[in-house]
Order: structure tokens, then C-alpha cells, then sequence
């Protein structure tokens, strides 16, 4: 990320340089923040990363855990074990203790969601929220077991911690890659057409979609941003929680919120809850995980629990492909190709 303006640079004494480094890097000098208008005179400016946090981009990108979610389907739970090796990152799958039928069908009754799927669907979030909680993560990155992402997302990620410190006005912390002012992270998602009010910060990444070939429910992020480039903004309208990223104090809110059973599906009350600032939400924008589309066609989990097939066969054998995602994990670990929809 090139944020950094550094005027005149050449007048400056190698011990000055020094000093402005080390200011950056353990003290609050203050970062300018960039909006997207900005974005195209990127040129001149210092590319030294002086703040950038490297942990991001460690094997659990730069949180306590990576979870799936995901009650054990071959082909997702093989999927998820050979995008992560693909891209050097470490996924738990943390078994799910399940919930008995009647628990499930009394939930259905109550509250938020029709479909049986759709109510199974909720009640595993809870008891992943529950997991991150019980062992006292200080963040955890929620994913569903059918997510994509690339193989580079370890370099993604020390973009993003970057950006977000910088969106929230927070500096580098030990242990803490993208501070400690948000609740959720929302990394994976159908689109979030961001309020061109907020603020914004936008950052160069060679790994963006171009934006012919973006795929989401809503483009008008190909309208904000300039080719290339990424950005994390405030939650707006995010739909899909195809990955998330809680932190401590983001969990035990949602978790509050989540057991309330209100809101539609599972995504739905989470964009209500950032909408209505119920919880701090950034997304981040494109996004970097996306659904995996198995090549027998959208054969989702929820819609499989409702129908009770057995599609594991079948799906797993073909290599289907992810939106937006241009070396997509998941086919580099299972097929060794890239496989961007309709690229
Ligand atoms: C990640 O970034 C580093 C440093 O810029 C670069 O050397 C490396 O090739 C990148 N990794 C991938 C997988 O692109
Ligand atoms: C990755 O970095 C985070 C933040 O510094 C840290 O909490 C986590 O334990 C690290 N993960 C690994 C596998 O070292």
C-alpha cells in the first residue's frame, strides 16, 4: 500500500528517515487517509510500507483461528484442506455438537427462518460464535466450507490489516494486526455498494478483479474504485456471509444478537446488526473470499439439508469455478488450474 506521502524526501538526513520510520512504526503519527479520488496520483509517493504489520499474513492471516463451518460434506471439508495448503493458511474444522431435531424445529417455529436448512444454518454460527468465546480467541475469521479465495491471501491480508488500521485510526499493536476498533470484519460477501459519503481507503492489489469480470449482486464498487484496486469502507448494505471475521468483543455481540432469532437468514440480521451499528462492521471491498460454484451446478448445503441428497459424490469429482477470485485456491489444490467464473 502506498499511503505514505513523504514530501521532499530527498532533503531529509538519513537519521531524520530513521526516526520518521520508527515514529511510524511504534508511535500515533498520523497517516493520511486516502479516498478513492486520491487513488489515481499514486505515483510519486514512498513506497516503503513503514507501518505494514506482517502477522496479517501469517498462517491464520494475522487472527487467533481460521474456522469452517461445516457439518462434514466430502467435497467441501476436501476443498477446504487443499485451498488451505494451496495458499499456506491453516483452517479448523471444529466439529459441530449438533442440535436435536425438536431443538431445531421449535427454533424454526420461533423465529428467524422458514427452511429447516436455513434454521440449522443459524444455530451452526451460534455455536461457532460460542466456540471462538469459549476459547478466549481475541479474533477469529468465520468461514462457510464451500469458500474460495486466492492463493496469494496471505499477501492480501497484510494489505487489508493495514487499511483498516488506518480506516479506524489505530496503530500498529503487538498481536492485534488490524486493531481493536471493529467488531466484525466482513471479508467474504455477494457485494456491499459502499455509502460514497464514508470514508474509504483504497490500496493498490494486483490480486483485484477486473471490473468486467466482476461478479456480485451489485457493481457499483467498479464504479468507486479505479482498476486494481482494493478498499475497506463501513458496512453499507453487505449481503452473504461467505466469510467473516469477529473479534472478541465483536463475537460476544453477535452471539447476543444471533440468539435474539430475529432478522431473516443468518446474513440478513448481520447486515441489519452493522446497519444499525448493533456491531461495528468493515468490509472489505472487492471481496476476498467467494462461494465456490461445484461444477454440477449451486447445489447448496442448506438446500441439501432440506432435501436430504447425497451430493457428494457427484460434486466433488469435476472442477467448477469462483467468482472474482483470479488464482482461486481451492482449484490450484484440488486441480492445479485457475478457474475464475466466466474468465
Ligand atoms: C507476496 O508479496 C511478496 C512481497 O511483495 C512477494 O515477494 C511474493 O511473491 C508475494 N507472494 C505471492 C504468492 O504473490
Ligand atoms: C498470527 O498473528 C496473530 C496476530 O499477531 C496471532 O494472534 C496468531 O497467533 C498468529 N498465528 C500463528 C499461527 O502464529
Amino acid at each position: 500500500m502506498k499511503h505514505v506521502k513523504v514530501v521532499s524526501i530527498g532533503v531529509l538526513t538519513t537519521i531524520t528517515l530513521a526516526f520518521l520510520i520508527y515514529v511510524a512504526q511504534y508511535s500515533s503519527y498520523d497517516f493520511p487517509v486516502w479516498s478513492f479520488s486520491e487513488a489515481d496520483q499514486l505515483e510519486d509517493v514512498c513506497e516503503k510500507p513503514v507501518h505494514r504489520d506482517w502477522s496479517a499474513g501469517n498462517e491464520t492471516l494475522g487472527f487467533d483461528a481460521l474456522l469452517a463451518l461445516s457439518r462434514g460434506t466430502k467435497w467441501r471439508v476436501d476443498g477446504i484442506h487443499a485451498a488451505a495448503a494451496a495458499s499456506g493458511i491453516t483452517v479448523q474444522i471444529p466439529p459441530q455438537p449438533g442440535w436435536s431435531e425438536p431443538f431445531i424445529k421449535a427454533f424454526q417455529d420461533f423465529g428467524p427462518v422458514e427452511a429447516h436448512g436455513a434454521a440449522m444454518a443459524w444455530l451452526a454460527h451460534i455455536d461457532l460464535l460460542k466456540y471462538v468465546i469459549a476459547h478466549d480467541y481475541g479474533s477469529a475469521l468465520i468461514m462457510e466450507d464451500d469458500v474460495d479465495w486466492d492463493v496469494r491471501i496471505r499477501n492480501q491480508t497484510v494489505l487489508i490489516a493495514d487499511a483498516v488500521r488506518e480506516l479506524t485510526g489505530q496503530r500498529r499493536e503487538k498481536g492485534a494486526p488490524y486493531g481493536l476498533q471493529w467488531d466484525v470484519l466482513w471479508m467474504g460477501h455477494c457485494s456491499d455498494p459502499p455509502n460514497a459519503d464514508d470514508p474509504m481507503v483504497v490500496f493498490e492489489d494486483e490480486t483485484v478483479v477486473e471490473h468486467a469480470k466482476y461478479r456480485g449482486l451489485n457493481r457499483y464498487i467498479t464504479d468507486v474504485l479505479p482498476e486494481g484496486r482494493r478498499s475497506v469502507h463501513h458496512s453499507w448494505n453487505p449481503v452473504c456471509t461467505f466469510a467473516y471475521a469477529v473479534s472478541a468483543r465483536g463475537a460476544r455481540k453477535l452471539l447476543a444478537q444471533a440468539s435474539l432469532g430475529k432478522g431473516g437468514a443468518f446474513d440478513l440480521m448481520l447486515m441489519h446488526a452493522c446497519q444499525d451499528k448493533v456491531v461495528d462492521c468493515i468490509t472489505v471491498n472487492p471481496e476476498i473470499f467467494d462461494a465456490y460454484h461445484p461444477a454440477g451446478g449451486d447445489i447448496s448445503e442448506v438446500r441439501a439439508g432440506d432435501h436430504h441428497e447425497d451430493i457428494d459424490t457427484t460434486v466433488g469429482q469435476g472442477m467448477g469455478s469462483t467468482d472474482n477470485i483470479l488464482r482461486s485456491a481451492r482449484c490450484q489444490g484440488l486441480f492445479g488450474e485457475t478457474c475464475l467464473t466466466n474468465a
